[in-house]
């Protein structure tokens, strides 16, 4: 099994790297596989209405990650997508990208109905949990299960044991769900 980790901020391994990778030492703990998606820093389309996606499931843009992203989530048994916070919400970038990807996605095939999925932030201060309700829409949209923690998937960049903790459980979780 393997759970895909999506990180969602333009840092390769800044804090949101860093919870993500909490996530896959506790999936490796229980025995399941992980694999990296990175967003990047190159520009990012937004969607455009054009519903070109809906035959193939697929993106009219091809000069961005999106139908990789596709492919990538499709492959996996769930996702993880992790989003650092900017202005309480998720990064901007990240769900330019999203929108397209579960439109494309979901909005005329279900692609990823059933496919476990979580949502989890990184923030200085505040906005982790406006930004995690954000990003579960996609999974809401899609009926994708989201897997729970013992408290909201947020971290705080510095010294956040508590967090670590959470993060922890929501791999324990993901896999309680994923052999079930
Ligand atoms: C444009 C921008 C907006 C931000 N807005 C917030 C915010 O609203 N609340 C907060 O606590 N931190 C905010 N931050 C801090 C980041 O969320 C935080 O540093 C995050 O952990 C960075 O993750 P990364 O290292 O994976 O990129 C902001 C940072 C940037 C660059």
């Amino acid at each position: 099994m393997v759970v895909l980790l999506v990180n969602g901020s333009p840092n390769k391994n800044g804090h949101t790297a860093r919870a993500l990778k909490t996530v896959e030492d506790e999936l490796h703990v229980h025995g399941v596989d992980a694999a990296w998606f990175q967003i990047g820093t190159k520009m990012v389309r937004g969607c455009i209405g054009c519903n070109k996606c809906e035959e193939a499931c697929r993106c009219a843009f091809t000069d961005d990650k999106c139908n990789d992203m596709i492919d990538a989530i499709a492959q996996a048994d769930a996702v993880v997508i992790g989003s650092p916070v900017y202005f309480a919400g998720p990064n901007g970038a990240l769900c330019a990208l999203l929108d397209r990807v579960f439109y494309a996605a979901c909005a005329h095939k279900r692609l990823f109905r059933g496919k476990p999925a979580a949502a989890l932030t990184t923030c200085w201060r505040a906005g982790g949990v406006a930004a995690i309700d954000r990003l579960n829409k996609y999974f809401l949209y899609s009926e994708m299960p989201i897997v729970s923690s013992k408290y909201w998937n947020m971290n705080f960049m510095d010294n956040d044991s508590f967090g670590t903790d959470v993060l922890r459980q929501l791999a324990g979780n993901m896999t309680e769900m994923l052999k079930k």
